[in-house]
């Protein structure tokens, strides 16, 4: 039986037993085991069916833990974690001996988060030990952002789901490290470029890959069952045969479908609130029978716009 309730005490004592519970963050929600117990961590790719390949983030509450643990933040990287953290930012630096080849796939980095999210943090203050955990969704498939989400797919599979409501970001964290002495961003997400560059200056974008040791780079990620078309102008919308089709808009228009099968993204044309409800809208479509595919608009290309317009790259290849 998997307990769905917003009880840290339970969670922080499930996960230092070494079982598995999914936790809220501000992004998405995470598959979460003991960092520090390799077992427990080799369960997530288990329940996940993830490829040992794929390196896991770890999570904590505090700079200090990081620290005791032999981590050690890049320095020309600090500007972004006294900015951003707790936050959507992931930072790359170099694996402690503390934590084990299994969390970061045998690279020499390790990829370490404090997220923002009160009652994920209150449960974080209550374990000496980090919680890794990748997003808690299947391997490839559409992220979740609500306990509802996790529930789908691991219930009676895991210990239990801290409930901790809606994300209020809604796509993951952006991942930086550092190559040659340059800021790198690996991964597109809840913190926008721009705000990155505000305080380092500009960045090396790195974030398609070939190889097999971050696939949340790799091309086809992130994607619903259904299958999805990305339509950029409202010359492309009127000329798509709409049979069959569930929309996903942000501020194009379409008048000869039924209400039902369009989600406007933010109606406020809000970049931020379009992500907080991006795989909310997929996951919909994919759960209604009527629809056979899936036509999302892409975003403008600032912003959250541009983690939205990465994502859904990857879910159209
Ligand atoms: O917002 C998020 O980051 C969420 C929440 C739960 O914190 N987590 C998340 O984890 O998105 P996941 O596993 O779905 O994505 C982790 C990605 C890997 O696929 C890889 O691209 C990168 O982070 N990564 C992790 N550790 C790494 C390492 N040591 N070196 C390079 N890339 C790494
Ligand atoms: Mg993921």
């Amino acid at each position: 039986m998997t307990l769905i309730n917003n009880d840290i005490r339970s969670a922080a004592s499930f996960l230092k037993n070494g079982e598995l519970v999914a936790i809220p963050t501000e992004t998405v929600y995470g598959m979460g085991a003991n960092a520090f117990n390799p077992d427990a961590v080799k369960s997530i790719f288990a329940v996940k069916n993830r490829p040992f390949y794929d390196p896991l983030i770890i999570h904590t509450d505090s700079m200090d833990k990081i620290d005791q643990w032999g981590m050690f933040i890049p320095e020309i990287l600090k500007p972004l974690t006294q900015k951003f953290w707790p936050g959507p930012l992931t930072v790359l630096m170099e694996k402690s001996w503390m934590i084990s080849d299994v969390v970061t796939a045998g690279l020499p980095r390790v990829a370490v988060r404090i997220p923002n999210h009160a009652l994920t943090l209150e449960m974080l203050s209550l374990c000496d030990f980090p919680i890794a955990a990748p997003s808690a969704n299947p391997f490839g498939y559409v992220s979740p952002t609500t306990a509802d989400h996790v529930k789908k797919h691991f219930d009676g599979k895991i210990s239990m789901i801290l409930d901790g409501g809606p994300c209020q970001i809604g796509i993951e964290s952006t991942i930086v490290g550092v190559e040659n002495g340059e800021v790198v961003v690996y991964r597109l997400g809840g913190i926008a470029i721009e705000e990155i560059e505000m305080e380092v200056g500009e960045v090396v974008i790195q974030t398609s890959s070939s190889k097999p040791e971050a696939p949340g780079m790799l091309m086809k990620h992130y994607a619903p069952a259904k299958k999805v078309t990305a339509i950029e102008s409202q010359e492309e919308l009127n000329a798509i045969d709409k049979k069959g089709c569930a929309f996903i808009l942000f501020d194009l228009n379409v008048d000869d479908v039924p209400e039902d099968d369009i989600i406007y993204l933010s109606k406020a044309s809000s970049h931020d609130e379009a992500a907080q409800n991006f795989y909310n809208a997929l996951r919909a479509w994919d759960d209604k029978d009527s629809i056979q595919s899936l036509i999302v608009q892409r975003m403008p290309d600032f912003g959250l716009g541009r983690a939205i317009n990465d994502r859904l790259r990857r879910a159209v290849s």
